[in-house]
């Protein structure tokens, strides 16, 4: 019998995933069936938001710890937070008085947009999880997009379903906003690119490409639709006209879904998702206010993936 108990509620009726978290203190989460409680909600449910939980970057740690062992980030050009606290955290940050990426869109300027992905897509090993702790919110936009992989799958047309079987998307790390070649809504045009992400564009120069199927099945045996379109640059062995085409019929599927969850942050909440299952994204917010997120990165590969010109894992059975 625990004393401090944690508890789940939906996030929302009528969204096939996602669950709050209630409860979550510093004594909860030092019982052993509190942990389990939430590690078996977030395979249930792939998102998890903690409500009213502790302002600090130690909470933030106690939670992603629940979760799995920290990992730092694959890229080092990524900003850190203070080292000392914790290898890994990183901070997602923008500043009207910093060099930012904007990008106007409708006749209006925005930063902090990012399309639908998965994180790490450019890597050969995926992340399990992170855990975003908001830590100055804009007044309006900066929301962030989950959308659940599982129905996308299911929500497929049967005919795109049967094109899918197989195919695996080419990600490139430099390959982001300024150069994205896959989901670039249309009139959307980048106008200002920040120093910091033309080093990781420089860094990505010495990557290999990485490879990874747009289509997976969990041990639980669902299929989950699992294209991202940040850094995807096309599809392996179909790297022309034919390939595009496919690949922008999958990206535009995505961006029309109407299943997805926008959270609009408040101060006190915490927030980990499934990166195997979720894709997600952030709507673009106002350059004239500053928004910072910091992100924890939680270990564990789904197997997968691999790097160009690497022995390709063993293929899983998808039938
Ligand atoms: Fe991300």
């Amino acid at each position: 019998m625990t004393t401090h108990e944690v508890r789940i509620s939906p996030l929302r009726d009528d969204l096939p995933f996602g669950a709050r978290v209630h409860g979550v203190t510093r004594e909860s989460l030092r019982e052993e069936a509190n942990r389990r409680t939430i590690r078996q909600a977030f395979e249930d449910h792939a998102l998890l938001l903690f409500e009213a939980v502790e302002e600090s970057p130690a909470m933030q740690l106690a939670i992603s710890e629940t979760l799995g062992p920290l990992k730092d980030h694959p890229v080092s050009k990524v900003p850190r937070t203070d080292e000392a606290l914790a290898a890994g955290v990183i901070e997602l940050k923008s500043d009207p008085n910093d060099d930012q990426l904007v990008v106007e869109y409708q006749g209006r300027r925005m930063t902090n947009f990012l399309p639908w992905h998965f994180d790490h897509s450019y890597n050969n090993e995926l992340n399990r999880a992170g855990v975003l702790r908001p830590v100055i919110i804009a007044p309006e936009g900066g929301q962030t997009g989950f959308a659940d992989g599982i129905a996308l799958y299911e929500s497929l047309p049967a005919g795109l379903k049967a094109r899918l079987e197989g195919v695996n998307v080419i990600y490139d790390l430099g390959v982001m906003q300024p150069r994205m070649r896959f989901g670039v809504p249309e009139g959307m045009r980048v106008v200002q690119v920040p120093a910091a992400l033309t080093a990781v564009e420089e860094q990505a120069k010495t990557k290999r490409r990485a490879v990874h199927p747009a289509v997976w099945r969990r041990a639980t045996g669902e299929k989950v639709l699992h294209v991202g379109l940040l850094h995807a640059v096309g599809i392996e062995g179909r790297e022309n006209p034919e390939g595009d085409a496919l690949l922008h019929e999958v990206v535009q599927f995505i961006m029309d879904n109407t299943l997805a969850y926008f959270h609009q942050w408040r101060l006190g909440q915490m927030l980990t998702w499934d990166n195997w299952r979720m894709l997600h994204c952030v709507t673009g917010s106002d350059p004239r206010y500053p928004r910072q997120m910091h992100r924890t990165t939680i270990a564990g590969d789904y197997g997968l993936g691999y790097f160009e010109c690497d022995r390709r894992p063993a293929p899983q059975p998808v039938a």
